[in-house]
């Protein structure tokens, strides 16, 4: 259990680990996507503007993976810190599937994007839902403004989304949990460094990350074995 006090606030970042046990593929280990997929290729606006199609089919790919996948453990234990605890969580995920939604969580922020969302790359049109995968044989969807429909991701060389809130609860969290994330992408894998020494800072998973050194607390293991116990009330 945390032992966590009635004022504490809590900062929770999730990686691609919370949804490993739910069959969703991380990026960096062993099967990870990026040990098969170039990012300059599929996960850039300069992929994009090369050949939008293949983008598509990556991401077409990792809806149709992300829709068959269930929630697990760690995401239902999070739900329920979420429902102990109200507003002093703050949930920021850099996933981009839906599964925390799924297992209960209400109020997620997802600085990296939704995976059943989409935009349009030229007009300020709002991000909407979009579950479509791509059919390669069709044109790439267009806006009305003419612009082509992208997926609301941020890929790299993008600023990730809602930074002024995520900075804001940063700031006041006396608890600063990772779970799951290797902690070498930028801005995330820095969060642990700005609250280090102030805040008590945890992370879960089943090996060390790059940033182990601002940790405080590290418990290896799976995040759907540890965190039912770890986070109940
Ligand atoms: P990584 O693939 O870099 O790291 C996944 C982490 O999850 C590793 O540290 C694993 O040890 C850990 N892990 C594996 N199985 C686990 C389990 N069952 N329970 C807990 N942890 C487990 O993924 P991220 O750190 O999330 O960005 O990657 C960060 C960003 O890099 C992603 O959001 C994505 C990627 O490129 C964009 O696409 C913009």
């Amino acid at each position: 259990m945390l032992g966590l006090s009635a004022t504490d606030q809590v900062f929770i970042l999730t990686g691609a680990g919370i949804s490993a046990e739910s069959g969703i593929p991380t990026f960096r280990g062993a099967g990870g996507l990026w040990r098969n997929y170039r990012f300059e290729e599929v996960a850039s606006p300069h992929a994009w503007q090369r050949d939008p199609r293949l983008v598509w089919e990556f991401y077409s790919m990792r809806r149709r993976a992300a829709a068959a996948a269930k929630p697990n453990p760690g995401h239902f234990a999070l739900a329920q810190l979420e429902g102990d605890l109200q507003d002093r969580l703050f949930l920021c995920t850099q996933n981009v599937d839906g599964l925390h939604e799924q297992a209960g969580s209400c109020r997620v922020v997802h600085m990296h994007g939704e995976l059943f969302k989409s935009r349009c790359d030229t007009c300020c049109r709002p991000p909407f839902d979009d579950a479509n995968t791509f059919d390669p044989t069709a044109e790439i969807p267009r806006c009305e403004c003419g612009g082509r429909i992208r997926p609301h991701i941020c890929w790299f060389g993008e600023v990730p989304f809602h930074l002024d809130e995520i900075f804001r609860a940063r700031g006041e969290c006396t608890v600063f949990m990772a779970i799951g994330t290797s902690g070498v992408v930028e801005p995330a894998a820095s969060f642990v460094a700005h609250v280090r020494g102030r805040a008590r800072t945890i992370y879960v998973g089943p090996e060390e990350p790059a940033n182990r050194f601002a940790f405080l607390e590290c418990h290896l293991g799976n995040a759907g074995e540890i965190l039912p116990d770890l986070l109940r009330a």
